[in-house]
């Protein structure tokens, strides 16, 4: 089961203290949460998601994902933030490492993203690749409207359109959007599109374990029914406040860290399978908690690679940083390091030794090193990367996501400060019904 240890943390906060907020302010919140009283309580619905998904839902999802990867050598998933990055994650954590290097197999499609940037190159580069490739769409945009998606799709539909011709191209896209607003219902609509539904209680940032992120992640062949069972079974042991409720230890933990002045929260992987899980959880604590001039900084790092470029500022630089690390107790495979007769390399004292068991001594001899250095650490153990643990893990990050909000004293389910940015664009862009603000951004420039 997945665990929480923060006894590497005790040093600039006490337990009495973790403790006390734990069963006052902690549970306070978790209850908060479940009986719907807190700000931002039409955006709960990812709360009891994974009890209330039925199994038939879950087939017409795998059904949909089971006729892509008949049809498709790739399958392209179009989307940004809460729309991109819990598929990724799953994705990344679950494939082999170099399965973008294989041809794909009949039957199993790739799964590429597309939407998640506005890079001019990496969407050329995206179509060249797939001119001579059978290639589905998956668009996923809950609000719709959204450019860096919607500019994406605008291409990909034109060249699938083209490849394969309009009525083949319908059957090879599945659009994700809201139920009745926005431009890509519309579109959906008018152009007989497969569609799946994001619940408009459910925010982008925890819409993983809805189509949003359960169709690309069974497209790409994962068990999505292993995946809501893990998060149903975390949703089951975190329900209730209580002492060893591992939501509240872990977001009563954080938020004694921030009160005692540390203000960034490093993720930590020893896996870099991990590292696209690092990226969906800075945008679940960013968007959640970074208001009011508030919130603990998300950052994350692959150890030991980061190790060796941003070791030392986090063992020596300043000292308001703690980390949490993600400890996956069990690999995959084995790989055992030989013996070698002239040992040149010096390495003959691990011959013998699985890479994993070095990986942990890294691990451990790095939390030695940054709790002597003042970081404080919370470990966070998985059993293994399957789809059952990362289902838990989603859950427990979301649900301790939605504490620590409540916690830190704001709305941790609506996100104003995305919109100042899309508004300067378009007003620079010139967009119809932007005018007043196009002449004022002129002004300043
Ligand atoms: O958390 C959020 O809601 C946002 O960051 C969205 O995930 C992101 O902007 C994508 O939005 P949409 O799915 O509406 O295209």
């Amino acid at each position: 089961k997945i665990q929480v240890n923060i006894n590497s943390a005790l040093k600039e906060i006490s337990l009495e203290q973790v403790r006390q907020i734990e069963k006052s302010e902690a549970a306070a919140a978790l209850q908060t949460l479940k009986d719907g009283t807190g700000e931002g309580n039409d955006f709960l619905g990812w709360l009891d998601l994974p009890q209330r998904t039925p199994q038939h839902h879950l087939d017409e999802i795998q059904a949909a994902a089971d006729q892509l990867r008949g049809c498709c050598q790739y399958v392209v998933s179009v989307g940004i933030g809460g729309s991109y990055l819990g598929a990724k994650a799953v994705i990344e954590a679950l494939n082999n490492s170099f399965d973008a290097y294989n041809a794909p197999a009949p039957g199993c499609p790739k799964v590429l993203f597309a939407g998640q940037n506005i890079g001019e190159d990496y969407l050329n580069e995206l179509q060249e690749f797939l001119r001579d490739k059978s290639f589905g769409i998956i668009v996923i945009s809950k609000s719709g409207t959204t450019t860096e998606p919607a500019i994406a799709f605008r291409l990909l539909k034109e060249q699938l359109e083209a490849q394969v011709g309009k009525n083949e191209a319908c059957k090879r896209i599945v659009a994700i959007t809201d139920a009745k607003r926005g431009a890509l219902r519309q579109l959906a609509t008018e152009e007989g599109y497969k569609t799946f539904v994001i619940d408009d209680n459910v925010g982008g940032r925890f819409s993983v374990l809805t189509p949003v992120g359960l169709l690309p992640i069974a497209v790409a062949g994962y068990d999505i029914k292993e995946l809501v069972r893990g998060a149903f079974e975390m949703q089951e042991k975190c329900a209730e406040p209580s002492d060893d409720n591992i939501c509240e230890l872990y977001a009563a933990t954080r938020n004694a860290l921030y009160r005692a002045g540390k203000k960034t929260e490093i993720l930590v992987n020893y896996n870099p399978k991990l590292h696209y899980f690092g990226e969906w959880w800075k945008q679940l604590y960013g968007e959640s908690e970074g208001k009011d001039h508030k919130g603990i900084f998300p950052a994350a790092v692959d150890f030991s690679t980061d190790l060796h470029s941003m070791g030392q500022w986090i063992q020596d630089g300043e000292r308001t940083i703690f980390e949490t690390v993600i400890s996956v107790e069990k690999a995959a495979s084995t790989t055992v390091i030989p013996a070698d007769d002239a040992n040149l390399d010096g390495l003959n004292y691990i011959a013998g030794k699985r890479v994993d068991q070095v990986n942990k001594m890294a691990e451990l001899g790095t939390r030695i090193a940054h709790v002597d250095g003042g970081v404080p650490n919370i470990r966070v153990s998985v059993p293994e990367l399957s789809e059952r643990y990362l289902g838990q893990l989603i859950y427990f990050f979301e649900l301790s996501c939605g504490i620590s909000g409540y916690l830190l004293g704001v709305n941790p389910f609506n996100q104003p400060g995305v919109e100042d940015y899309k508004r300067n664009m378009f007003a620079l862009l010139e967009k119809p019904g932007y005018e007043e603000a196009t002449k004022a951004i002129k002004a300043k420039l």
